[in-house]
């Protein structure tokens, strides 16, 4: 009997798995855990389907309760969270941007970026690559293409292909969060000087990991091109 019930009880969570993975195929998670494990699914092998990790992202509805603890503020810039390491090919983040916080303007260092707003309403504004080239003396402002607004939920995806870009919270009164994948993960990007178009390399960090370790020296340090 109780054999029975063991093979009953696996075959249940055997059926349920192979639900969830279907489910995942489909590009429908309703939980940050879901995503998270979905996320692992997609990037299994070296072979990836950004379209489906698109989906993956904005089938997810913000869920506070679920990320709250990963959004960890700083009064004076915007803080990088990190929430998975996606067994090394990938890079799950909250970035938390308080009332006219924004990155500075750059490139992804070769890599996807997938961004989703959690909270709040974030301004994306995409600019092209420098036209002087590299090594040059000439300086030449960067040329700005669009503006887009981001809105609770909404998903934005760029790579260097599509050019450079730089996020802010416009807003005076509301904070805002975002979720952030980064594939393959990568610690150093260029930012770019928009009157000049001269680039510097700037090295990424994390304010907190895992929801926990916050990082003293991180949080001593900061970065002249951001706000
Ligand atoms: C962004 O502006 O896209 C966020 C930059 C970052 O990951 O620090």
């Amino acid at each position: 009997m109780e054999i029975c019930n063991r093979e009953s009880r696996l075959y249940a969570s055997c059926h349920e798995k192979i639900h969830r993975e279907e489910t995942f195929r489909q590009g429908k998670v309703s939980t940050l855990r879901e995503l998270i494990d979905a996320l692992h699914d997609a990037f299994k092998t070296d072979h990836v389907d950004i379209d489906h990790v698109q989906d993956l992202m904005a089938s997810y509805k913000s869920n506070p309760l679920e990320w709250k603890k990963y959004a960890k503020f700083d009064r004076y810039r915007y803080t990088r969270n990190l929430v998975d390491e996606g067994n090394g090919r990938f890079n799950l983040m909250v970035l938390c941007w308080g009332e006219g916080h924004g990155s500075a303007i750059h490139d992804h260092a070769n890599a996807h970026c997938v961004m989703k707003v959690l909270q709040g309403e974030l301004c994306e504004t995409r600019y092209a690559w420098p036209s002087v080239s590299e090594g040059s003396d000439d300086t030449k402002e960067l040329e700005e293409l669009e503006r887009n607004t981001l809105r609770l939920n909404d998903i934005c995806y760029i790579n260097d292909s599509l050019g450079l870009h730089r996020v802010e919270n416009p807003s005076t009164m509301n904070p805002a969060v975002s979720l952030h994948l980064y594939s393959p993960p990568f610690e150093t990007c260029s930012v770019f000087n928009k009157q000049t178009g001269r680039k510097t390399s700037c090295k990424v960090t994390f304010w907190s990991k895992y929801g926990e370790k916050r990082n003293r020296e991180i949080q001593n340090t900061r970065d002249p091109e951001d706000n």
